[in-house]
């Protein structure tokens, strides 16, 4: 099976250069810019081209390794009549399948997959893929294309999870909370430090802290990581500090403070069954009671 690559940027260096370590074979690779492919190429040792179409005609698999804008116009400039029987694929998070529109009438399989880590070089990041999670939603013509497409990402170590083009949207932003929303909220975590009298470097470095060492104890828990860590006033059943926390907040911090407490809760009931809950659930659905 020959993988190409049309983009030379962190991604499609980062997986061409993990499909050669492991023996597979890479077609060549395509960017916007001749220089990017030529590094990419003697990067991974294979061929660098400078047209799309003459890549895609060596290639059984195209991975289309662009910005996610780009991929609908780069897919669109490639020669349907080279189309049929091949599998194309995007790396896109935000994005499914549906973006290679009409890709079923030239014969071919569409493949949305998407890496669940930060790649952050173009050099260095393909070591740190192996046991790592990629998402895979298709769109196969044949059965063939995807069980050739789940061994060669078996073959590479790594973990695959399937889900549908209707649940990608969703998908995507499950994953935006647990990173960009994250940030987020210690944003807001060190501006109400700050607000009650710590120094913005004393604020940073103790939330920092704080969400290391919360992390670190959800990580090396056995089972159930979010709830064998928790720790804190509502899985202790004390109503009334969560009532001076919703008294000291305002506006968006204490909105963002009761919908995410409620999310505690669950995981507090869950860890304690016989909890008594009825003040906590009170203080924290009363708005909607109104
Ligand atoms: N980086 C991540 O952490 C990460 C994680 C998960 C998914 N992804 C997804 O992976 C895909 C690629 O992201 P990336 O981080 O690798 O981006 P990147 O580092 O910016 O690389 C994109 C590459 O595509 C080339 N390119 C841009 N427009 C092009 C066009 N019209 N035709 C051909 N080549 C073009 C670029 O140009 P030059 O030729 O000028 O270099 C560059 O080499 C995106 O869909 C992104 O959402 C990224």
């Amino acid at each position: 099976m020959n993988i190409g690559f049309v983009g030379a940027g962190k991604v499609g260096c980062s997986l061409a250069k993990l499909l050669t370590e492991r023996g597979k074979q890479v077609s060549g690779i395509y960017s916007r810019s001749p220089s990017s492919a030529a590094w990419a190429a003697q990067f991974t040792n294979t061929t660098h081209f400078e047209e799309i179409n003459e890549l895609l005609d060596v290639s059984d698999v195209l991975f289309l390794t662009v910005p996610d804008q780009s991929i609908r116009s780069v897919y669109e400039s490639l020669d349907p009549t080279k189309l049929v029987d091949k599998i194309i694929c995007h790396c896109s998070g935000a994005l499914s399948t549906a973006v290679f529109e009409g890709i079923e009438k030239y014969g071919a399989s569409a493949f949305s997959i998407h890496p669940f880590v930060a790649i952050s070089s173009r050099h260095e990041s393909y070591q740190n893929l192996p046991h790592t999670i990629f998402t895979m939603e298709s769109k196969p013509i044949r059965k063939e294309h995807k069980e050739a497409m789940l061994a060669l990402l078996q073959d590479l170590d790594l973990q695959v999870e399937e889900i549908t083009a209707e649940s990608k949207a969703a998908y995507h932003g499950a994953a935006v909370m647990a990173s960009n929303l994250m940030l987020g909220l210690l944003s807001v975590a060190k501006r109400e430090l700050q607000a009650a009298g710590f120094s913005e470097q004393g604020a940073t470095e103790a939330i920092l802290s704080l969400a290391e060492g919360n992390l670190a104890n959800a990580i090396k828990a056995e089972e159930k990581p979010f709830v064998t860590a928790l720790t804190g006033p509502i899985q202790r059943g004390d109503a009334s500090t969560v009532e001076g926390h919703l008294k000291a907040f305002s506006g968006d911090s204490r909105e963002i403070y009761r919908l995410l407490s409620r999310e505690v809760l669950r995981l507090a009931q869950e860890k304690n069954g016989t909890m008594d809950d009825i003040r906590l659930t009170e203080l924290l659905y009363e708005d909607e009671e109104e």
